[in-house]
């Protein structure tokens, strides 16, 4: 089987929130590779973190006119890796060793997103109403976990857990079954939909309100999940959550949300505080979770009908891994 590391290089996954790469290069880490990235004329650049001079940090360098300048002795790296300046000695041709390894590197909703492979194996996620000027967005700090990105996005997928870990946040601890429901495979990923009496807490006093509300999943393959609450009584919105992978056990995740741009007034601090609040509940489960490597089999662990959607997340994440198609056990 290829390595974790092979295996995902082959997709895109984003290493930054585009509001934190300013003028300065920025250092990101991906699949177990230390890069820098950086703001060009026209769009972003990464390259491998340490100069190919003498290992100095990058990250410390400058952007200018022509290139990434290491703050050592001056090389200057264009966005292909190529260094375009010796400072120490113009007259004289560049060694053609003086190169970076450099990565494919995009900006798009609101993300820096790179490649570490020269071809990408699968388009970025299709989010048309993050680009149609229909709602408004709002993100958390990144979410440091140590967890691996397929357990991320399976908690993100988990219907059962709802009721239990996210009681006195939006669970219902009365809703403990999982009435059947359908998954859907399609060629990005997979998407399912539910419903579910989730419970608002109670305020001064009085009793909580159940609010049956629909959520759909849509997963984009290989860690990138997008879930849309549909309250009964009030406007929607969606949460986006995108695990990049540092390596086969840890994970850093960059989640938003979109929402109608009429509750720009209230909508993000309320979001950003309820949200952290179930997050936390969260990644007190994920961490502690064992082992922190998703299982990338069916035998390791126990499946039950409730766990269809993360099954299915994990027979296709399965398939791209190995690169043959799988079916899962029809669950106990
Ligand atoms: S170490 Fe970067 S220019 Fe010398
Ligand atoms: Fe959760």
């Amino acid at each position: 089987m290829r390595s974790y590391k092979e295996a995902f290089s082959a997709y895109w996954h984003p290493v930054a929130f585009a509001h934190e790469l300013k003028e300065r290069p920025l250092a990101a880490r991906l699949l177990e590779t230390e890069l820098v990235v950086w703001r060009t004329g026209t769009g972003v650049a990464a390259t491998q973190r340490y100069c190919a001079h003498r290992g100095a940090d990058l990250c410390g360098g400058h952007v200018t006119g022509e290139g990434l300048r290491c703050g050592f002795h001056g090389w200057t790296y264009g966005q292909d890796g190529r260094c375009v300046q010796v400072p120490s000695q113009p007259a004289v041709p560049i060694p053609a060793r003086a190169a970076l390894s450099s990565y494919q590197a995009v900006e798009r909703y609101g993300l820096i997103w790179v490649c570490l492979a020269p071809q990408p194996a699968a388009p970025l996620p299709e989010w048309p109403e993050l680009e149609d000027g229909s709602v408004a967005t709002v993100s958390l700090p990144r979410l440091d976990w140590n967890t691996s990105a397929g357990r991320l996005i399976e908690i993100v997928l988990d219907v059962a857990h709802l009721s239990w870990v996210h009681d006195g946040t939006f669970g219902n601890p009365q809703q403990q079954e999982v009435a059947p429901y359908e998954v859907e495979r399609k060629p990005h990923g997979v998407r399912a939909q539910i419903s579910y009496p989730a419970l608002a807490p109670s305020i001064g006093g009085a009793p909580p309100k159940v609010d049956r509300t629909t959520l759909t999943y849509d997963v984009f393959l290989p860690f990138a999940a997008r879930l849309t609450f549909k309250p009964t009584v009030f406007y929607a919105h969606t949460v986006y959550a995108i695990a990049s992978p540092w390596s086969e056990e840890k994970m850093q995740c960059f989640y938003f949300s979109s929402y109608h741009p009429r509750l720009r007034n209230h909508f993000p601090d309320m979001f950003v505080k309820s949200e952290l609040a179930i997050l936390e509940q969260d990644r007190l489960v994920a961490e502690a979770q064992r082992p922190l490597a998703h299982p990338l089999d069916f035998t390791s662990e126990v499946h039950v009908r409730a766990d269809r959607l993360p099954l299915e997340y994990r027979r296709a994440l399965i398939a791209l891994r190995t690169g043959q198609a799988v079916e899962p056990p029809t669950p106990d």
